[in-house]
């Protein structure tokens, strides 16, 4: 059943142009998002005031990454925080909240007590779901699934691209109501969003590339990921991805912090992956890049097609297509897959089902 793959992890990581496709293809409806599921019309879409996204690993790093997108495109504060942390700290939740559980399985323990917890205190939770009928889909007040379709392999790599489309869609639907973007913007997002399998399964193709990378990475002690904005929100889902399957010792800093402490762990021919998708972040990033280099890491980056100048800064680059600056992820975190996969393979661990790990964790 794994289709002639090695293992689920990269059969589904193949899947991933269709599951992007099939999860955007029934919301565009004439140039515009249709996302009746939501249970919203554009009144109700003008009252959020705010949106609590509450989720556990790789959902919450989606959740991560849409903040920066709901607030850069739509202007709606957005708060991110770890179910089992939410669920604990009787979270102050004010009128016109709308509260997000994002989560592959629906089964979650922490976040559907995050969601119970919400629907006691009075706010709408809309579920962001692929298990269709799964206990967050039955429970939340109006679910959008993610369709994905069975993910097997405990590291998520289809579910968490499914759920970057549900929350862009989103995203785009609240912008285009509430007149933070233009008809035209929308348009050509529309028109980026349809590019995505296609530039996914580019980057796929790309595999023994990276494959040969990784391979001289198998014995690495630790491993870092850096990025600033979306580009931090993806760098920890590369870190991970790597540590759930390798069991290297791998951490994601927000890269302006490496001055605060983290840069005393950079030693010689450490690995330091730089995520540099957003232009506006650009040469911040080059700068921190130039500032590990100098302690004497080795420094892989990922970055957007034309910046050939990353050649100057970074050891080894990987190049991802053209596309609209909130969509990066869903094409930089390919690379990051590939890699973490291949140096568990190279390693020989088990990497569908990692030592410790549950595909669903439905204790606390
Ligand atoms: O089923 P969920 O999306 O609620 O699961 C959340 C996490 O347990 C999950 O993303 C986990 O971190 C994955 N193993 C990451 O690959």
């Amino acid at each position: 059943e794994k289709g002639g793959y090695e293992h689920f992890m990269l059969k589904e990581m193949y899947e991933q142009p269709k599951a992007i496709a099939d999860t955007f293809s029934p919301r565009i409806k004439d140039g515009r998002i249709e996302i009746e599921e939501l249970g919203m019309d554009d009144e109700a879409i003008r009252a959020v005031k705010k949106i609590v996204i509450v989720a556990c690993g790789s959902a919450y790093h989606t959740g991560m990454t849409s903040k920066y997108i709901f607030e850069g495109m739509a202007r709606i504060p957005v708060e991110v925080d770890l179910a089992s942390e939410f669920r604990y700290r009787d979270p102050i939740l004010t009128d016109g909240t709308l509260v997000i559980v994002i989560s592959q399985s629906g089964e979650t323990a922490d976040s559907l007590a995050a969601l119970r917890e919400a629907k006691e205190k009075g706010c709408k939770v809309l579920g962001i779901v692929n298990v269709v009928g799964s206990s967050i889909a039955r429970e939340a007040d109006n679910v959008m699934y993610t369709w994905a379709g069975p993910e097997i392999a405990v590291a998520t790599t289809k579910a968490y691209s499914c759920q970057l489309i549900a929350l862009y869609l989103l995203a785009m639907k609240f912008a285009h109501v509430r007149g933070t973007i233009s008809e035209g913007e929308l348009a050509e997002m529309i028109e980026d969003l349809k590019k995505l399998p296609a530039q996914v399964e580019m980057l796929l193709n790309n595999k023994d590339r990276i494959q040969k990378f990784a391979n001289r990475y198998l014995a690495a002690k630790s491993i870092f990921f850096i990025g600033r904005g979306i580009d931090y929100a993806i760098s920890m889902e590369g870190s991970l991805k790597l540590k759930e399957v390798s069991y290297i010792h791998s951490e994601a800093y927000a890269a302006g912090e490496l001055k605060h402490g983290t840069i005393s762990l950079i030693e010689d021919g450490t690995l330091v992956t730089a995520l540099l998708t957003q232009e506006n972040l650009y040469k911040k990033m080059i700068s921190n890049i130039e500032e590990v280099k100098t302690r004497g890491a080795f420094v892989m980056a990922v970055t957007n097609e034309g910046h050939s100048d990353v050649e100057k800064a970074a050891d080894y680059v990987v190049y991802i297509p053209k596309t609209n600056k909130y969509f990066t992820n869903s094409l930089a975190i390919i690379p990051l897959q590939l890699f973490g996969y291949y140096v568990a393979v190279g390693r020989g661990c088990d990497v569908d089902k990692p030592r410790n790990l549950a595909k669903s964790v439905t204790v606390e």
